[in-house]
């Protein structure tokens, strides 16, 4: 057992659902948070029906947590007011919560989405300025600069990690370069979870080693963890997928079309 006292936020959700069983059997004790009601699987899983909009529901949820795996929150395009509520205002609560408490790490659940608008003939790596491709996106470079802040303010140690397309497989041409699969999620979180304290902030792309990829992968000296899965052995199952890309389209694909956010705005 490598963990102590872990705290999950968005334990109901995909990403939640999926890494929740690794990290029972790492952490001593796993507090499981969502809005949704979540039931506890394990002797070790506590679990607390909280909204991240309430920031003493969130402080009284993460007490005693010696990690935070910080995923709840709205996973796609929505109003900037939703996004900001939520997303931004949400993770402030998180890191209040753990600056408050002595909150040790916090893994922050950012998205390639940050950065969409780089052309897939680039390599992207976190040193590229921010490029959102949406609304989203801009809630999750706040996010991220949130963690910078209370990294380089409060002392705090904060990971973002900016999730690819996390799917059982890769099922569009896209998912060929942004695939993340459930095994590797599992192994990023970990090495989120567990880099030395001498990391007080880094950001990374949690990718798998898709043959594909735009994207640079960490570190090793931060994020101990290299991918195993690769999508190309799934091109042949995916329509379209060997139509040449165009080097020069959005890293993001269809999401960068305007159409895309247009419903979230007003009209
Ligand atoms: N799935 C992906 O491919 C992907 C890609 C990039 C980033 N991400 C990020 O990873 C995280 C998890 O994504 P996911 O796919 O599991 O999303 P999801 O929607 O399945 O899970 C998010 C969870 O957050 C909870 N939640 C939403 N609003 C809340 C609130 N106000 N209070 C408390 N809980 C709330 C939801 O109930 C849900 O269980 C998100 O932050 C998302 O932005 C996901």
């Amino acid at each position: 057992m490598r963990l102590g006292t872990v705290a999950l936020t968005g334990a109901a959700g995909n990403i939640g659902s999926a890494v929740r069983e690794a990290l029972r059997s790492e952490a001593r004790r796993l507090i499981l948070l969502d809005r949704a009601p979540l039931r506890a699987e394990a002797d070790n899983e506590d679990v607390r029906t909280v909204d991240l909009r309430d920031p003493a529901a969130v402080e009284s949820a993460l007490a005693g947590a010696d990690q935070v795996l910080h995923l709840g929150g709205i996973p796609d395009e929505a109003p900037l007011a939703d996004l900001l509520d939520v997303n931004v205002l949400g993770t402030q609560h998180v890191l209040e919560a753990a600056r408050r408490t002595g909150i040790a790490r916090v893994v922050l659940a950012s998205s390639n989405r940050v950065t969409g608008f780089y052309p897939v003939g680039h390599l992207t790596t976190p040193q590229d300025p921010v490029r959102p491709d949406g609304l989203y996106g801009v809630s999750k470079a706040a996010v991220e600069a949130l963690g910078r802040l209370y990294a380089d303010k409060f002392g705090l140690s904060v990971i973002c990690l900016r999730i690819g397309s996390f799917e059982p497989a890769p099922t569009e041409p896209r998912h060929l370069a942004t695939w993340l699969s459930p095994r590797d999620a599992v192994g990023y979180v970990l090495a989120a979870l567990t880099a030395p304290p001498i990391v007080r902030f880094a950001t990374g792309y949690a990718v798998s080693a898709n043959t594909r990829r735009f994207w640079a992968t960490p570190d090793p000296a931060v994020l101990d963890y290299a991918p195993v899965d690769n999508a190309e052995p799934h091109a042949a199952d995916i329509r379209d997928a060997d139509l040449p890309a165009d080097p020069s389209a959005p890293q993001a694909g269809p999401y960068a079309r305007p159409e895309f956010t247009l419903p979230h705005l007003r009209p």
